[in-house]
């Protein structure tokens, strides 16, 4: 698909009427009354989000073109999460991210993620016994904070060789605090959030991966490699933390969000085991369309451009939503149902790449897709044949940088 030329004769994006962006102020909610107005956007619309503006973009064509085609129009600029990544590959840009990411990518591979296996099946078998003994004892679990344990584990696992303690994963809740502190949407002007404490505890876990594994130089893992690649100590420290922080959000509230969808929907589940690995990943897909993470990816525009016959300036936010996307009903039938079982998710969508993209799309998409999707797929072929969970309450959806369930997800576990 070709775009039509910039020129006078091209229209801005419609902007929200007049009304509906004063109802939405009144709200006083900034971006999360987006999620009530969207039925009302039409694929790419100018939205006033209180002290910026914004142009947010869901049609497949123009997400797939910020996103894949023309990344050094629409480019990642630094970053709501610098505060906490430094310099890392997720924050970083031009030569250096280049550079970075050249790196890693080899060990993000299908291939590459081999090595992991024996870290993932020992981390889902820590994971098993804590269920198995609570389905014993009749103990009321937050599945929430198990799954998230595990993940944090498996990543650990993966960067220093070793499982991760119950003292670090308590230590690095202090990234949920800078989590909710930093905005969803970068604020031009805004002060950043004085989140110096939380980031130094971060980094005193960060400092003690570093001393061990310099202490072993023998030792395997992914901290090895950035330590023998990095120039400085600084880079080492910010990669880690991206790896730590990206590497077990994101999977982790995928499984909650997983849990939460198969508990009020649970014959999926008989259908998913079924069908064996396939339908383990056909709950994890869809699971990603209704709530992808990463829901929010903002972008700068650095040139005048054109997006499905609209204008757009250089200097202008533009922001691509996983979410928005996922739920539209122009694309998906149902499209706030849980259906694992719907075609276009195993098979590509005949709108393209931008219909479905909970990894991102182009030069910056997730670096650990395929890591995270083994990691889930591991833990859930080994826990879900073994144990159907009982939820006793249901948390909302928190939209900060990530979409998460907004509290704990309390629960009793019975064996299968
Ligand atoms: C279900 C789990 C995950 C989801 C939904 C997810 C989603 C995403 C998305 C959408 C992006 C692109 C953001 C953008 O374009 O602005 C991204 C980037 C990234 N992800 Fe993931 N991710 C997941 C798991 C992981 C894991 C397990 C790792 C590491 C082990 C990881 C590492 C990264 C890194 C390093 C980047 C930055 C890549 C770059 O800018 O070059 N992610 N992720």
């Amino acid at each position: 698909m070709s775009f039509p030329q910039s020129g006078p004769g091209v229209p801005a994006p419609p902007a929200l009427s007049p009304g509906l962006v004063a109802e939405w102020r009144a709200s006083g909610r900034g971006v999360f009354a987006l999620l009530e107005l969207v039925d009302r956007l039409g694929p790419v619309a100018r939205v006033s989000l209180g002290a910026v503006d914004a142009v947010l973009v869901r049609q497949p064509e123009a997400v797939h073109h910020v996103l894949a085609l023309h990344p050094e129009r629409y480019v990642k600029r630094s970053h709501r999460l610098a505060p906490l990544l430094g310099g890392g590959v997720l924050t970083a840009s031009g030569e250096a991210w280049r550079e970075q990411r050249r790196l890693l990518q080899r060990y993000f591979t299908g291939q590459g993620i081999r090595r992991y296996e024996q870290h993932l099946r020992d981390a889902a078998e820590r994971a098993f016994t804590t269920w198995d003994l609570a389905a014993r004892t009749g103990e009321v679990r937050d599945l929430a904070e198990d799954l998230r344990f595990y993940s944090l584990d498996v990543i650990w696992r993966c960067l220093t060789g070793r499982a991760v303690t119950y003292e670090t994963y308590d230590e690095l809740r202090a990234v949920d605090t800078v989590l909710s502190a930093l905005p969803v949407v970068p604020r031009p002007g805004d002060a950043p959030p004085d989140l110096t404490a939380e980031v130094a505890r971060i980094d005193a876990v960060v400092e003690r991966v570093l001393d061990e594994v310099r202490a072993s130089p023998s030792g395997s893992g992914l901290t090895r490699v950035l330590i023998d690649a990095y120039d400085t100590e600084r880079l080492v420290r910010d990669e880690v933390a991206t790896l730590v922080f990206a590497g077990h959000e994101t999977t982790a509230s995928t499984l909650a969000w997983l849990h939460l969808l198969l508990d009020a929907e649970p014959h999926w589940r008989d259908w998913a085991l079924e069908r064996g690995p396939a339908g383990v990943q056909a709950l994890v897909a869809e699971t990603l369309r209704l709530y992808p993470v990463a829901w929010l990816m903002p972008r700068h525009a650095v040139e005048d451009d054109v997006l499905a016959g609209y204008r757009v300036r250089a200097g202008d936010l533009v922001l691509t939503s996983p979410y928005f996307t996922h739920r539209d009903p122009l694309l998906w039938e149902e499209p706030d149902a849980f259906r694992p079982d719907r075609p276009h998710l195993a098979a590509r969508h005949p709108a393209g790449h931008g219909a479905y993209y909970p990894f991102g799309l182009g030069p910056r998409a997730c670096l650990g897709a395929q890591f995270a999707l083994r990691e889930a797929g591991v833990l859930l072929e080994r826990l879900l044949p073994a144990f159907v969970p009982k939820l006793l309450e249901r948390p909302g959806t928190a939209f900060d940088i990530t979409v998460h369930p907004a509290g704990p997800v309390p629960g009793t576990l019975q064996r299968a």
